[in-house]
Formats: structure tokens, C-alpha cells, sequence
């Protein structure tokens, strides 16, 4: 083989390898994708510790200000599936840097006040109030495949 062609090759079989690795698993469950998505993205539980799930999910009647109940049964599902794919449960690609941020007993609710989040967006006002973006959790404005975990 040429060593152009060897190197094609090389690069074909080592790309998805780092992909899988920086990729934060994405959601998959369709409860979660519908009930969580309704609003904004449905945010990979990889990005927070169980216990801040936990916490989250038992407070959906004031959730960021917002009413977010559900009922029990679906409230219940939800909570079981984000805790199970916890970034304290093996975290996954890019969100492992978000959990050594976290303290022992710390239950954080937001991912964009963990400072691996905020080292890797220090950006000028004008960005945040761009009508495109708004909010800081508005992942997919600038991210394209947030939704699939690909935030490179
Ligand atoms: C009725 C609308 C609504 C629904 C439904 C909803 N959320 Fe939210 N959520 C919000 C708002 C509003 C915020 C705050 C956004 C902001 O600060 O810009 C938020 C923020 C969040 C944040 C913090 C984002 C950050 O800044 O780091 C998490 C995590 C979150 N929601 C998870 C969930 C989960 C899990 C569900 C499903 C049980 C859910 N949300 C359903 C409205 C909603
Ligand atoms: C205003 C645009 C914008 C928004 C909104 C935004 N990001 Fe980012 N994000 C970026 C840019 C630009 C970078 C690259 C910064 C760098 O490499 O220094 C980045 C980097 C990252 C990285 C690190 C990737 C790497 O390869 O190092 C992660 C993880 C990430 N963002 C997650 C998120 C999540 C989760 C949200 C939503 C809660 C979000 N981002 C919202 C623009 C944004």
C-alpha cells in the first residue's frame, strides 16, 4: 500500500475511536427526550451527579421558575434514567471534566455554573444576548449536534 493510502486508513479506523470517547452519551429513553425537550434540549445526565438529578427531579413545581411536574409514574422513570446514566455513573466523554468539579456532596442543578463549563466559555455579553443564543443553556445554538452528545 502506498503509505498515502496507509495513512487514509489509519485516519478512517482511528476517527470513530476518539469520537466515542469525546461524545457524551445522548439521551435515549423517549420519555425523556419528550418531557425533558419540551423546553430546551434534553440535556445529557452525564453532565451532573446523581444526587443533583435526584434533586432536580423532586422539584419540577419550581424549576428554574418555571412549573415542570409530571405525573409520578413518569416523574419516577425519568428520574430513574438520568441517575443510571449519572456522570458519577462512569461519566462519559467530554462531561468526565464537569464531575472533578464537583464536590463529594455536592448536588449543583445547573451544568453551566461547573467551571469546566465556564473555562470553556468565556465569551463577550454581546454573545450571550444574541437573539440566537439567549441562554447559556441554549447548547444546540452553538453546538450543532448537542442533541447526539458532540460538543467539539
Ligand atoms: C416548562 C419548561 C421546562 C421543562 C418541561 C423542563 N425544563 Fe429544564 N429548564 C427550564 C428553564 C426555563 C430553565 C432555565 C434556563 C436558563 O437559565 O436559561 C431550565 C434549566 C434546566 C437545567 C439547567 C441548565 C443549565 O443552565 O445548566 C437542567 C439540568 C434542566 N433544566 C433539566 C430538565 C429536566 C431533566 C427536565 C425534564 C424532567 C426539564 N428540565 C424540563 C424549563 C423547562
Ligand atoms: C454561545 C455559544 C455556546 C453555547 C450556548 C454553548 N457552548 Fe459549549 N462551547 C462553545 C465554544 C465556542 C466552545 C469551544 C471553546 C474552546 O474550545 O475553548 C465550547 C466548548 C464546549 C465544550 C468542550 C468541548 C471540547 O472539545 O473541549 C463542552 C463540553 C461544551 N461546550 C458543552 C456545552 C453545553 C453542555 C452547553 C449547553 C448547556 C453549551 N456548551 C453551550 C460555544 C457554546
Amino acid at each position: 500500500m502506498r503509505p498515502g493510502l496507509l495513512c487514509a486508513a489509519l485516519l478512517l479506523l482511528a476517527s470513530p475511536a476518539l469520537a466515542d470517547d469525546e461524545r457524551v452519551r445522548p439521551v435515549t429513553d423517549p420519555v425523556v427526550r419528550k418531557e425533558c425537550g419540551a423546553c430546551h434540549m434534553a440535556f445529557q445526565p452525564a453532565f451532573l451527579p446523581a444526587r443533583s438529578w435526584d434533586r432536580l427531579m423532586a422539584g419540577l413545581s419550581d424549576h428554574f421558575g418555571e412549573e415542570a411536574s409530571l405525573p409520578a409514574d413518569k416523574t419516577e422513570i425519568i428520574r430513574a434514567y438520568l441517575t443510571a446514566n449519572a456522570g458519577d455513573k462512569g461519566g462519559q466523554g467530554e462531561a468526565r471534566k464537569f464531575m472533578r468539579w464537583v464536590a463529594p456532596q455536592g448536588m449543583p442543578l445547573r451544568i453551566t455554573e461547573n467551571p469546566a463549563f465556564l473555562r470553556k466559555h468565556r465569551f463577550p455579553d454581546a454573545v450571550w444576548k444574541d437573539p440566537k443564543v439567549v441562554t447559556r443553556s441554549n447548547c444546540p445554538a452553538c453546538h450543532g449536534r448537542a442533541d447526539q452528545g458532540l460538543y467539539e
